[in-house]
């Protein structure tokens, strides 16, 4: 296949993590709105401060997608994004973004980020990873600080059934957009083969480590 057509596949791939990187950057905010809410006001400027670098993400996503000769995504209006059953209380519609958002959805980015930018060859396609990938670690740990304040105060065991449905939604909405042809690999794209591989790993040895620390047992999760 011509460099012309895999570019532009591979943008393809790109302007779809343009739009991840934008939701994301609405989730932090509703994120910090509630943490304010909550009293974790020093939580609530980092969730803020994560927004900020979640649409410098999705400008980095969109300014490679068009030097991969693509059509970038449209940096759709805010909308409100609700996560999790709607019969939780506030403050557990809190501690479920914050588990959904940082604990699995952040981890398992990195995991990606870290596994795209071995394969990397494309000098702005590493460059993006690795910006992208520095930020993500900190916002993953935005939820882990979270998780352990919730945890000190109350029982959080109850975030247990919601795991499977956190982890799909992260697999199909982050992971899954970002699979592709092993020619792809080297512009970004994750091989489909290291797909299972990747997702397990994560679960066992941060995920489910993490979680369990505070009580939540994962066994069946992923
Ligand atoms: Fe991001
Ligand atoms: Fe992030």
């Amino acid at each position: 296949m011509s460099m012309t057509l895999l570019h532009l596949r591979a943008a393809r791939v790109w302007a779809h993590r343009q739009r991840i990187e934008h939701e994301a950057a609405t989730l932090f905010t509703q994120l910090a709105e509630e943490l304010d809410v909550t009293g974790y006001t020093a939580l609530a400027r980092r969730a803020a401060a994560a927004a900020d670098d979640e649409r410098r993400h999705a400008g980095r996503c969109r300014a490679l997608v068009i030097a991969l000769g693509g059509t970038p995504a449209n940096d759709e209006p805010a909308r409100v994004i609700e996560l999790g059953p709607r019969h939780l209380t506030r403050r557990d519609r809190m501690l479920y973004a914050a588990v959904a958002v940082g604990c699995v959805t952040e981890s398992l980015s990195c995991s990606l980020l870290l596994a795209l930018r071995e394969a990397a060859v494309h000098e702005q396609v590493r460059a993006t990873v690795d910006e992208v990938l520095a930020d993500e670690i900190e916002h993953s740990r935005i939820g882990w600080s979270v998780l352990a304040a919730e945890s000190a105060r109350r029982d959080v065991s109850w975030l247990r059934a919601h795991l499977p449905a956190m982890a799909a939604a992260a697999f199909d909405e982050d992971v899954k957009p970002m699979i592709g042809d092993d020619e792809l690999a080297g512009l970004g794209v994750l091989p489909r083969g290291q797909v299972s591989s990747l997702v397990s790993e994560t679960w066992t040895t941060v995920i489910g480590r993490g979680l369990e620390r505070h009580g939540i047992a994962v066994a069946s999760a992923a």
